[in-house]
């Protein structure tokens, strides 16, 4: 088996961009709240070999939210100087997404977005789970394929899959149905390859699980925090991210969640 050198990654999710910098999503200055992440990252020890960002970009998926994406976010992001890898969410919305960020003319709403990076020798695997009009997510068939076609072509140990909801049950009732839909199907695809680990969001705070012979874990929300610990869907506005490491072939995750109460300096 091939083994896959030591080395550091950022693992953001669910920024939910308004339209505009200022703007408020779940009460809070959104953007702000991704600069107040970035920051962090920025003083970390770790050099990233790239940043991943695993959907609900914008909150409400409208044209404007994508224009501050690419105008604000993405400079921010890029300014670590290696890969910036984004999905999406189903907050997002793929047409305008499409159109502000790639600069695609007349783009399809139900043009799944999904592709494979090679980050020196990560391969990850950036999968769009959204279904639209939903909540909960599904990757459908014909990535499913793509996936396992992918896999058959990429270095045991050295894959990492991306997508925005989370692949495993999180133990709160009320939000179980936000699952993926086709998880065990993707968890047969993934069980021969040694996957390195699967990273979601969706859920605003951080699940760790057994999945597929790996680890399925979910980022912190860069908004805010959702209350794993009650049914009541309570929600802190601390920003938070995965800081991720590569040791020894294994994926290690360290959840990270500001206290912006502090006061800073
Ligand atoms: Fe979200
Ligand atoms: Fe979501």
């Amino acid at each position: 088996m091939a083994s896959i050198p030591d080395q550091s990654f950022f693992h953001l999710s669910d920024l939910h961009l308004p339209d505009r910098a200022g703007g408020l999503s779940y009460d809070v200055d959104a953007l702000g709240q991704l600069r107040r992440v970035v920051a962090m990252a920025r003083a970390a020890d770790a050099r990233p070999t790239c940043v991943i960002v695993s959907g609900d970009l914008s909150d409400a998926g409208g044209p404007e939210s994508y224009v501050l994406f690419r105008e604000v976010v993405l400079p921010e992001l890029e300014a670590f100087n290696v890969p910036v890898l984004y999905g999406l969410g189903n907050h997002d919305r793929r047409a305008p997404f499409r159109k502000a960020v790639l600069g695609e003319a007349g783009a399809d709403e139900e043009a799944q977005y999904y592709y494979k990076r090679v980050v020196g020798d990560l391969h990850v695997f950036m999968l769009d789970s959204k279904v639209t009009g939903k909540v909960s997510g599904a990757l459908g068939p014909a990535q499913r394929a793509w996936l396992a076609a992918e896999l058959e072509r990429t270095p045991h140990g050295q894959a990492l899959i991306v997508l925005h909801h989370s692949v495993t049950l999180w133990g709160i009732a009320n939000v179980e149905e936000d699952q993926l839909a086709d998880s065990r199907e993707l968890a047969e695809i993934l069980a021969p390859h040694a996957v390195l680990g699967v990273l979601g969001g969706h859920l605003h705070f951080s699940v760790v699980g057994a999945f597929a012979g790996s680890v399925s874990i979910t980022a912190p929300g860069v908004v805010n925090q959702w209350d794993p610990t009650c049914a009541g869907m309570r929600v802190y506005s601390q920003p938070g991210f995965n800081l991720c490491t590569v040791r020894a072939g294994r994926l290690l995750i360290n959840p990270i969640v500001l206290d912006v109460s502090r006061p800073q300096g």
